[in-house]
């Protein structure tokens, strides 16, 4: 079987309507929604993620974990979200969710699913880093959030591919699937996030990540664009490309990072990785 057949059986049955992804936690989307508000309020936050058992045990997990750990054990979420304050926990608390939505019963898929996962939340980690270092103050609260999603597209397209790989008659190899994956996840992640009626500026990046041309002045965009290169010049995620250098690139210009800067995001990157297992 050729790719473009491939990416044809998938489009398929894409189109017939026979796959769905769960939609992202509404725990988490109403955690990011208290969290854009001017003033986000400590006792919402609080009640959302304590309604939720599985986050909160995760939140605490994560909370205690090396990257994170202070010197007490943090046992509840309040404890939590005054260690670490509100923004942080709500990073964590979207971290928690996005682990949590996807899982599958074969290994293959199953270790396909973890490496997007860590590569997500790896670019999650790092357009933070990025906003903060650049001093966007207003978008700060997005960027977190617009790096953890700009692949989901992918796991979309991963879901279609397990739904049918038992009825293909072929081959699949992996760099069929990745291929697969490359071709469609924009423009299918672009689909998907509208259909969830996420807000349109996310939507967009999960369509133009990639794109050769693309707005120059949408400073979200081009931070998902650069922490995406980052993480794949150190290999986190499905790919890993030493050689890129990130210094020529036309976003890091847009966004005046120096060499230096970059060196310091490419440390912070691989400091996270105890968070990322
Ligand atoms: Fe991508
Ligand atoms: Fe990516």
């Amino acid at each position: 079987m050729t790719e473009k057949s491939f990416v044809e059986e998938i489009e398929k049955c894409i189109a017939s309507g026979e796959v769905s992804l769960p939609v992202f936690s509404p725990t988490a989307l109403k955690v990011q929604q208290e969290l854009v508000k001017a003033e986000p309020d400590l006792k919402v936050l609080e009640k959302l993620i304590t309604g939720d058992q599985s986050l909160s045990s995760q939140i605490l997990r994560i909370a205690n974990s090396a990257f994170y750990r202070g010197l007490v054990e943090v046992l509840t979420v309040k404890a939590a979200i005054i260690r670490l304050g509100m923004q942080e926990v709500g990073r964590i608390a979207l971290l928690a969710a996005s682990k949590n939505q996807f899982h599958s019963k074969d290994p293959v898929m199953n270790e396909l699913i973890k490496q997007l996962w860590q590569h997500s939340a790896g670019c999650a980690i790092a357009t933070h880093w990025l906003a903060k270092r650049c001093k966007f103050g207003e978008i700060l609260s997005q960027a977190f959030f617009a790096g953890l999603l700009h692949d989901v597209g992918k796991l979309f397209v991963l879901t279609v591919i397990e739904r049918l790989k038992n009825n293909l008659n072929m081959m699949m190899t992996h760099a069929l699937l990745l291929e697969a994956l490359d071709t469609l996840h924009t423009q299918q992640g672009y689909a998907l996030m509208q259909q969830w009626s996420m807000p349109e500026q996310y939507c967009r990046i999960a369509r133009d990540h990639h794109a050769p041309n693309f707005d120059h002045k949408d400073q979200l965009l081009v931070m998902v664009r650069l922490a995406d290169m980052m993480c794949h010049k150190l290999g986190i995620g499905l790919t890993k490309d030493p050689e890129l250098n990130l210094a020529t690139t036309i976003e890091a210009s847009i966004l005046e990072l120096s060499e230096i800067s970059l060196a310091e995001l490419e440390v912070m990157l691989e400091d996270t990785s105890s968070l990322l297992n």
